[in-house]
């Protein structure tokens, strides 16, 4: 693949994406990609200004569902979460969802995600790394949940199937494997929204409560999302952070040590690299009007190395002083599970360090369009 005629979306899965996206950032900030057939907003300027407009909407203003998966559960959860939906309902279940994952007791998300990654390296044999990035993380949000004794392993491998019918590309066979997934996601997580519970569930009850949300089917559908939301995401902060350690880079090897690499990985490598809006309404910037309609790539991963808002921004540097990270996005749908994926992942390659474990530093990436997943 030349990097000439490389698009933004094919970017995601380079060795080494950064010197395309410092050209964006330098020569076409915010542009019209006739190749991607959208918008690409590229600079920090620009992504922020895209996040933060009301005339640009996470789904086709046709579209709120995916069609292959409408009248499906999977559609039904689809259309629940607060990721894939807009306006002043979702605010308030925003909010709600929030405050769940905000008040996570990320110590022991950490202890758990130690454990669980100890467990897999005592089989014995060849290292999964699949396993120890996708399943680890998705479990321990399955157990914060009140999934224990083997119904969180069901969940995790559950997840893998949902998230195949989020993808604009999603074929048919992964639609119904999706739907058959967040029907038994729901059953599973459905009796754990309990006010009295313990744990993320309990706690999104309670927010619900607090707020006078009354509604359980959109609770549970979020609850299914942060399953969601952990998978690719947490899978993809992992394997770049062993990547970047077998690169070279230097940090003590305690928790402390990998904790602040993990968070600069968010910046430097980020796992998601884009997400989409499409406009509902005009929406300009820069002099440059996207018509209602059209839809817009926000390139996060090249707005982390913007140099007008992070010093030597393409340096690797832990520990680094008040970065400017669009890795979780911003504005109205900002990310609210940073912390919950920060501590995991640092827990997952704190143990791998002390096992004495490494990758390869220059893996092949997996064929995704917006997340950043080394194949390790
Ligand atoms: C490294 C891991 C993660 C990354 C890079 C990440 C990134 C993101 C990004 C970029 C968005 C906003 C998308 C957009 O505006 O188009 C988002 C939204 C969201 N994330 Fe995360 N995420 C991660 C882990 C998690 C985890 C562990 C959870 C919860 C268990 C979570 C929960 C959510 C939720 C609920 C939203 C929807 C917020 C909204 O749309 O208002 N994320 N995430």
């Amino acid at each position: 693949m030349s990097t000439t005629t490389v698009t933004p979306v094919e970017a995601v899965r380079l060795v080494d994406p950064y010197p395309y996206y410092a050209r964006l950032v330098a020569t076409r900030p915010f542009a019209h990609d006739s190749a991607l057939g959208a918008w690409v907003a590229a600079d920090a300027a620009a992504v922020r200004a895209v996040l933060g407009s009301g005339a640009l909407r996470v789904r086709p203003v046709a579209e709120p569902v995916p069609a292959g998966i409408v009248g499906t559960p999977a559609g039904e959860v689809f259309g629940d979460l607060v990721r894939m939906t807009d306006g002043a309902v979702t605010a308030r279940l925003k909010a709600v969802v929030s405050e769940a994952l905000v008040g996570c007791d990320t110590a022991r998300a950490g202890e758990l995600a130690a454990r669980f990654t100890r467990e897999v390296l005592a089989r014995g044999g060849e290292v999964s790394y699949e396993e120890l990035m996708f399943a680890v993380p998705a479990r321990v949000v399955a157990a914060l949940s009140g999934l224990t004794d083997g119904a969180d392993v069901e969940a995790a491998r559950a997840i893998g199937d949902f998230v195949g019918c989020i993808p604009a590309g999603a074929t048919p066979e992964q639609q119904r494997a999706a739907a058959t997934a967040a029907a038994r996601l729901r059953e599973l997580l459905g009796p754990g929204l309990d006010r009295a519970a313990d744990g993320l569930l309990g706690e999104l009850v309670r927010a619900a409560d607090r707020a006078g949300w009354e509604e359980l089917g959109p609770l549970l559908s979020n609850a299914v999302g942060f399953l969601s939301q952990t998978y690719d995401a947490t899978a993809g902060l992992v394997g770049n952070t062993l990547v970047a350690l077998a690169r070279g880079a230097s940090v003590p090897e305690g928790p402390e040590g990998t904790a602040a690499l993990v968070r600069e990985v968010v910046r430097y490598d980020a796992p998601i690299q884009n997400t989409r809006r499409f406009a509902a309404e005009p929406f300009t910037h820069g002099g440059l009007t996207v018509e209602a309609g059209e839809q817009v790539l926000v390139v996060l991963a090249a707005a982390n190395r913007d140099p007008a808002v992070n010093p030597d921004p393409h340096a690797l540097t832990p520990g680094r002083v008040n970065p400017t990270v669009f890795t979780f996005g911003a504005s109205a749908h900002r990310c609210p599970g940073a912390q919950l994926a920060g501590a995991l992942a640092a827990a997952v390659v704190t143990e791998l360090r002390t096992a004495g474990l490494s990758t390869s530093a220059t893996p092949a990436y997996r064929p995704l369009a917006n997340a950043r997943i080394p194949l390790l």
